[in-house]
């Protein structure tokens, strides 16, 4: 079972300079809320309380200026610093001591996911007791992307990260669930010719030993892309199309606590001082009654 997940929310976000000199890539608004919102509303749905945020070295404060204070949220957030964007296996280094001995989730802080059974597919992805898993999704530009070959059983054979030319189309999304070993297993990796660790790497490790497995978000599923600002806008627009259709919000993380039972009308109370007078507060009110 894995109780604990870290949202590696780090990077340069040079694609999308201007906007990032000052302010990291993750606090920049996806529609109505910051992106951290999103993977952050991810693990909550996956049931994981426990939660190490990996920012950039100074940045610290911008986080937690932004996110719901203490127990706003009934669950727990901690926070590491990366020096350097050095790749995604460094999330497993700089949270070893918050790994323990446990299995852990990883979410890439500028991931989008929506869709039906998103909740019932990471209920079941947390189940993991050995080996690794992640989710892939069919994209039309593979080569921006981990990329995974999988055989008529659907099992990966094998895992590229951005291959020019590919048969496949699946490209691995920026969720990731290990199980212990992960530790050492990024513990031996070498940076590759760009001077990261690749998460490629470490999970060609898993895939050697025969314990990677492949989940898959359907195609009634939305796994969207915040990389360069015409994704970001893209998907800002079908968070607005969604919500505005609905009358309800994605990635409302109080609404997720209450509904996970983690928080009570006391806590929403709290968050909409917190959030002060805006559409957002307004929602919440709902759930006061
Ligand atoms: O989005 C899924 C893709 O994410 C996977 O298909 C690829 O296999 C994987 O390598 C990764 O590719 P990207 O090129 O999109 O990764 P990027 O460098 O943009 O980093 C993704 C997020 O992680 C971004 O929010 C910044 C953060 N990050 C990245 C690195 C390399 C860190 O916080 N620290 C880092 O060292």
């Amino acid at each position: 079972m894995i109780k604990k997940g870290i949202i590696l929310a780090g990077g340069t976000g040079s694609r999308m300079s201007p906007l990032t000199k000052a302010v990291n890539k993750q606090l920049l608004p996806l529609y109505d809320k910051p992106l951290i919102y999103y993977p952050l509303s991810v693990l909550m749905l996956a049931g994981i309380k426990n939660i190490l945020i990996i920012v950039n070295k100074g940045q610290l404060n911008q986080f937690k200026k932004i996110l719901p204070i203490k127990n706003n949220l009934g669950i727990k957030i901690s926070y590491k610093e990366q020096n350097h964007p050095g790749g995604l296996p460094e999330a497993f280094l700089i949270g070893e001591d918050f790994i323990g001995s446990d299995n852990i989730a990883l979410i890439l802080g500028d991931n989008f996911f929506y869709g039906q059974n998103l909740s019932s597919r990471l209920k079941k992805s947390v189940k993991l007791n050995k080996g690794a898993q992640v989710f892939l999704h069919p994209v039309n530009n593979p080569h921006l992307y981990g990329v995974a070959t999988i055989n008529d059983k659907n099992k990966i054979i094998k895992i590229v990260e951005k291959p020019k030319k590919s048969k496949s189309n699946l490209a691995v999304t920026g969720i990731y669930f290990f199980d212990n070993r992960v530790i050492n297993y990024s513990k031996s990796l070498k940076p590759s010719k760009r001077k990261e660790l690749e998460i490629v790497d470490l999970l060609n490790k898993y895939k050697k030993g025969g314990r990677l497995k492949a989940g898959f978000i359907g195609r009634g599923g939305a796994w969207l892309d915040t990389g360069n600002i015409e994704d970001f806008y893209n998907t800002s627009s079908f968070v607005s199309a969604i919500e505005n259709r609905q009358g309800l919000k994605i990635a409302c993380l109080e609404e997720i606590a209450f509904n996970n039972k983690w928080i009570k009308r006391k806590e929403i109370l709290e968050a909409i001082k917190f959030y002060g007078n805006c559409n957002y507060s307004k929602y919440l009110k709902k759930f006061l009654v």
